[in-house]
């Protein structure tokens, strides 16, 4: 007759990995589960000479599209277009130090409207999206910018 096996029976599955469990999730909440990491949103525009190319693209559209070229007249668009560009690199966390007026200070007296606004929001998008941008970095970017919108636009316009 065959003895009772006094052999405890082995753990099930699940038991044995537990510690193994454990130690991955704390590993996880003390450096971060994420599989690739992020590069900053100004790498993801494309560097400081992706920023500035972009700049100089929406300016350009800006500068000759009849629905926007109005405040353009005897302003330097190259200046204008270091100035743009050091500001969106700023805000995208780049590298780069804007030192010109405030954007209300600087659209004081242009009298802007929403449609010119809208239209150079699209200047922006399109080049985003020649440049060759994600669509994630693209509606940061605008998210960042959207409250600019009230400084820019005149109430009312
Ligand atoms: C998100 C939207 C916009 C941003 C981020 C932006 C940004 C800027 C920046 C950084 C400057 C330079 C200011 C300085 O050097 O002190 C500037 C100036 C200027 N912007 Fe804008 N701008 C925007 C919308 C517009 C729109 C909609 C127009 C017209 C259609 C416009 C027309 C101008 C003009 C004409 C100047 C030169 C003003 C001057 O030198 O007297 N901008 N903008």
């Amino acid at each position: 007759m065959q003895q009772p096996s006094l052999r405890r029976p082995a753990p099930p599955r699940l038991t044995r990995l537990r510690p193994a469990l454990m130690a991955g999730l704390l590993g996880c909440a003390l450096a971060g589960c994420a599989s690739a990491p992020t590069q900053p949103l100004h790498q993801q525009l494309g560097g400081v000479q992706g920023i500035d190319a972009i700049a100089r693209g929406m300016l350009q559209r800006m500068s000759t599209d009849p629905r926007t070229r109005r405040t353009f007249d005897g302003i330097n668009l190259k200046t204008l277009g270091n100035n743009l560009a050091a500001h969106l690199c700023q805000v995208a966390d780049g590298p780069c130090v804007y030192e010109g007026e405030t954007m209300a200070k600087s659209h004081a007296d242009l009298n802007l409207g929403g449609s010119e606004f809208d239209a150079t929001v699209q200047f922006l998008r399109d080049e985003l999206d020649a440049a060759g941008v994600s669509t994630a970095a693209k509606n940061e970017l605008l998210r960042r910018l959207a409250p600019m919108r009230r400084d820019i636009v005149q109430p009312g316009r």
